[in-house]
Order: structure tokens, then C-alpha cells, then sequence
């Protein structure tokens, strides 16, 4: 029996919302989103029913990586704002009962942060050993093999002090030499700034990769790779990333969250369940959640899916709380992935999991990927690796607040940085607001129907097994005291009967508290479910008591 919601921390109970902050709100008429207009926003959050923002990077940056290379962790971007901006963020997401989660971008800075310049003025310079520098290979070249995650080497050679930094992402990313105690200490001192000031909370940046291996060994080539995919996949990351060395950090980092109260660490980690479970820390002194990505990296199918659930939960530690994604920043968009009728169903599985879900700006209202010109092309990724489809921008482009021009994102007289979805006058929030089946009002019952319902956001997952010849539905209960939800979903298009194998003990007598197409809300259910393509139901099975 799962313990009383009081005993669960508000990170555990509560649902997370990404923003990207350049395309949530523009306030300022720029064409890029900024703090004053996540403010003005505000109420719209509260109203949707989330508890928690994670806004991604917002620090000053010459946007090489689009924030993601920071040059200053303790202020703000003027594009963004200022520190009173945030300020004034914080106090009336607080406000609200929201909390407020900051990107912590610790692997590398920027090559335009103070520590950098100074690193790389000269090979005695005191900050030099705050990044990570090599003699070139005895014959000439760089240092070993390892690869840029956005195409090429990761190691850039400095004319002036004849040495090669390594970047794991853009050359203008250095990495941070974490080995370094003074780098650490400075990192924790970032972390403590932003703590005093009130933040909830950090997600931080690729963790995995903050320690690389000391004696800078080639990475053995992936057997699996062909020509044409990512390039950085033609060699594993064995000694780039996940090393050993890297959870005595990230137990230093754990330990500066927990000088104050009820503030927690997520952390970015594209890892096999095995491997990412280890991140929860010896006895739970990691990071309070590693990001689950598995529904956004495996193929969409029940077996698959199901697998994976049951996997994960077997996995995880006693003290590891579950969490699961469905998009991000770096992502193809859910709606994209799967088709939109498919991710209403998706959006009731990420909801009635059990863990901390994560949702992404926009899923909420069924947005999809944009196609960007290559003229219109922003993210570094896609312009280092062209044609491959990797890149991001697709997924970062302006929210849609109304069918005015503009979509309620900008000005109708400012370009957006990146261009507006095509299907903007139909598919954004004031629109869906009013339709009682569309999809912001599907999400917005299921956020309802999981804050309401302990089963639902702390309850224990139970699976219930679906025979192999109805291999397109997933089901499972939640169960909190005598309140049981059964939830089942119809991953194909066609409809599916739902039946309780013979062997199974749930009963699937009760009522239908919720259906993907909002339309059978409190029909009696008993002996079977009968699902339309593309529908996930969620039912309130009748309690013991009132079915002795
Ligand atoms: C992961 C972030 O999510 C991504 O957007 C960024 O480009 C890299 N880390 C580098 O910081």
C-alpha cells in the first residue's frame, strides 16, 4: 500500500510542465519569448492544473546552442529579462502554489564565460585546469577519437597555447574539467544562488556526462551503426559519458539541494534502464529523478510499451521514484510521432502512470512538428548535420495562444525567430478552451482526474496482462486503499475489445470516469470494454465494499 499523499513530496505528486522560454510568450515585441510573458501565463498554468514549470535555459548566452551555452549563471538574459523578472516570476508562480524549476547546465559553459577566456589566455593561466586541455596526438591531430554530439571532433585546437579543448557539443560549449575541485565548488556556489533566491528545483543538463574517462582512451567503434544515421554514433560513448567517477558529483550536488528544504534535482540522461536507474544514487543520494525518456525513444506499440512499463517498474530501486516523458526541446513532437489521434491516448498514459510525468509546452493542445525551411534553419545540430533530420527546430516553434496573427505567441507585426505552425487558427489554446472534446479539454480532465484521485497520482501500479491475440491494448490498474482506476488503451486505430484474461483477478465492473474521446463519461462497464480505435478509457472500478 503506496503511503499517504502527505508523505509524498510535492515533486512526486505533482506534474511538471517544460517551457522554452523563446517560444512560450513574447512581451517585449522581439519576436522571442521572454519572463514578462511567462508571467502573463501564469494564470493559464494554474488553470491547466500543472504544479511545476521547468523553464529551459534563460541565462545570458551568445545563443550558439540557444541558451545552452551559458556565459553568466547568475543572471538573465536581457532578451529574457532581468533578475527583478524573475523575481517577480518566482513570487507569483509561488503565488499560484506553482513551483519552479531552473535548467542547470553544468556540463559546459560557454566559450564566452569569463572562466573560459581566462582558460584559454594561457597554459598557466589559473583557470586553465577549470576545462579540459590535451596535447595534441604524438603524430599531430586531436588527442583521441571522441566525437562532438553535433558532428565532428569534439576536440578544437587553440593556435595560441598549442592544446585542444575538448566540447562535447559545439565548439563554442567547452567542457568543464569536474575533476577539478575549484569547478565544483563553483558549480554548488551557481546551485546556491538560485536556491536562496527560491527556486524549487534544477533539471539538470546531460549529468551523465560531466566526467570523462582520466586516461582518454578511444571509444571502441558501435557495431550497429550504418552511414547516414547520427554520425556521433559511429563510436560508443564508453568513456565520454555515464562514467564511474561521475555519482560522487552528483552525490555533491544532491548534498547542496538538500541544505534547504524540499528543493529537487532531475537529471538528463539518455541511458538503458539499467544504467539510468543507478542515477537515483547509493541509497537515494543522486539525483531525485533521472529523466525516463523511454516512451519518447521506443517504437509505439503495446507489447513494447507494456514491456517497458513492467521493466521499469521492476527496476527501479526501493527508493526511486518513477517519472516519464513524453517530449522535449530535443524531440520530435508526440502529435508528430504518432499521429494526432493516437497522442490523446498517449496523453492518458503519461497521466495515469504511475511517477512523476513531464509534459512539454504545446503537447497540451496537440501541437505538431513544424517543417522549417533551410532558410528558416536555427539549431546549430541541423546546421553542422544537415539533411539527417535532427534537428530541433521543429519542435521549438511559437505556442498557440489564439487565431489572431501572430497566435497570440508575438505582435502580429514581429517575426517570430522561428515560424508559426500552419494550423495556428485551429489548434491553440482559446479554441480548444471552448470545445468541450478537444484536445486542452481532454488534458485538462485528466490533470483534473490525477490531482483528484491518490490512486492516480501515488497509487500503486498494478499491470494486468492482455492476452497476446488483443496485442494493441495496454491496461493496468491504480490502486490507493479501495479506490481502483483500470485504465486501458488502444494503441492501433482499430477497435479492440477489452477483456480480463480468465487468470487475471480485476473485475472490470464500474464506471467510465474518463474516455480520450470525452464522450462516454459514467457509462457502466462490466465484463468487457469495448474501445474505439484510438481511445483509451479510464474506469473507476467498483470498490470491494460495494462488491463484496
Ligand atoms: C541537452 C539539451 O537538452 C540540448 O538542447 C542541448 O543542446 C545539449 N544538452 C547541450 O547542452
Amino acid at each position: 500500500m503506496p503511503a499517504p499523499a502527505e508523505q509524498h513530496e510535492w515533486w512526486q505528486r505533482g506534474i511538471v510542465y517544460q517551457i522554452y522560454p523563446r517560444s512560450f510568450r513574447d512581451h517585449s515585441g522581439d519576436g522571442v519569448g521572454d519572463l514578462p510573458g511567462v508571467i502573463e501565463k501564469l494564470d493559464y498554468l494554474q488553470w491547466l492544473g500543472i504544479d511545476a514549470l521547468w523553464l529551459s535555459p534563460i541565462y545570458p548566452s551568445p545563443m550558439a546552442d540557444f541558451g545552452y551555452d551559458v556565459s553568466d549563471y547568475c543572471d538573465i538574459h536581457p532578451l529574457f529579462g532581468t533578475l527583478a523578472d524573475f523575481d517577480r516570476l518566482l513570487a507569483e508562480a509561488h503565488r499560484r502554489g506553482l513551483k519552479v524549476i531552473l535548467d542547470f547546465v553544468p556540463n559546459h559553459t560557454s566559450d564566452q564565460h569569463p572562466w573560459f577566456v581566462e582558460s584559454n589566455s594561457s597554459r598557466t593561466n589559473p583557470k586553465r585546469n577549470w576545462y579540459i586541455w590535451r596535447d595534441p596526438a604524438p603524430g599531430g591531430g586531436p588527442p583521441n577519437n571522441w566525437l562532438s554530439n553535433f558532428g565532428g571532433p569534439a576536440w578544437r585546437f587553440d593556435e595560441s597555447t598549442g592544446q585542444y579543448y575538448f566540447h562535447a557539443f559545439l565548439a563554442q560549449q567547452p567542457d568543464l574539467n569536474w575533476r577539478n575541485p575549484e569547478v565544483q565548488q563553483a558549480m554548488f556556489n551557481v546551485l546556491r544562488f538560485w536556491l536562496d533566491r527560491g527556486v524549487d528545483g534544477f533539471r539538470v543538463d546531460v549529468i551523465y556526462h560531466i566526467v570523462k574517462d582520466d586516461q582518454f582512451r578511444d571509444n571502441p567503434r558501435n557495431p550497429n551503426y550504418k552511414p547516414g544515421q547520427n554520425p556521433h554514433h559511429e563510436f560508443l560513448a564508453t568513456y565520454i559519458a555515464d562514467r564511474p567517477e561521475v555519482h560522487d558529483i552528483i552525490g555533491g550536488m544532491r548534498k547542496v539541494i538538500d541544505e534547504y528544504d524540499s528543493r529537487m534535482l532531475v537529471g538528463e540522461i539518455y541511458l538503458p534502464v539499467e544504467r539510468l536507474v543507478t542515477y537515483y544514487g547509493e541509497g537515494g543520494q543522486g539525483v531525485h529523478m533521472p529523466f525516463n525518456f523511454q516512451l519518447i525513444t521506443m517504437s509505439w506499440n503495446a507489447r513494447t510499451i507494456s514491456n517497458a512499463i513492467q521493466h521499469y517498474e521492476a527496476s527501479l530501486p526501493s527508493y526511486g521514484w518513477p517519472n516519464w516523458v513524453l517530449g522535449n526541446h530535443d524531440n520530435s513532437r508526440i502529435a508528430s510521432r504518432i499521429g494526432r489521434p493516437q497522442a490523446r491516448v498517449a496523453a492518458m498514459l503519461l497521466l495515469t502512470l504511475r511517477g512523476t510525468p513531464t509534459m512539454y509546452y504545446g503537447d497540451e493542445i496537440g501541437m505538431s512538428d513544424v517543417p522549417i525551411a533551410p532558410e528558416q534553419v536555427q539549431d546549430p545540430f541541423e546546421k553542422n548535420v544537415p539533411g539527417l533530420g535532427l534537428g530541433r527546430d521543429p519542435e521549438r516553434t511559437p505556442m498557440q495562444w489564439d487565431a489572431t496573427p501572430g497566435a497570440g505567441f508575438a505582435r502580429s507585426s514581429v517575426q517570430p525567430w522561428l515560424p508559426l505552425a500552419s494550423d495556428y487558427s485551429t489548434v491553440n489554446v482559446v479554441t480548444e478552451r471552448d470545445d468541450p472534446t478537444s484536445f486542452l479539454s481532454l488534458y485538462r480532465r485528466l490533470i483534473a482526474l490525477r490531482r483528484a484521485e491518490p490512486a492516480l497520482h501515488i497509487g500503486a501500479h498494478e499491470q494486468v496482462a492482455t492476452p497476446a491475440d488483443i496485442g494493441e491494448l495496454i491496461a493496468y490498474v491504480r490502486r490507493a486503499g479501495d479506490r481502483r482506476f483500470l485504465v486501458v488503451l488502444n494503441l492501433s486505430d482499430q477497435p479492440q475489445a477489452f477483456t480480463p484474461p480468465a487468470s487475471e483477478a480485476t473485475p472490470v465492473t464500474g464506471r467510465v470516469a474518463l474516455s480520450t474521446f470525452l464522450d462516454r463519461e459514467g457509462e457502466s462497464t462490466q465484463g468487457k470494454i469495448e474501445l474505439r480505435g484510438n481511445e483509451g478509457v479510464i474506469v473507476e472500478l467498483r470498490s470491494a465494499q460495494s462488491n463484496p
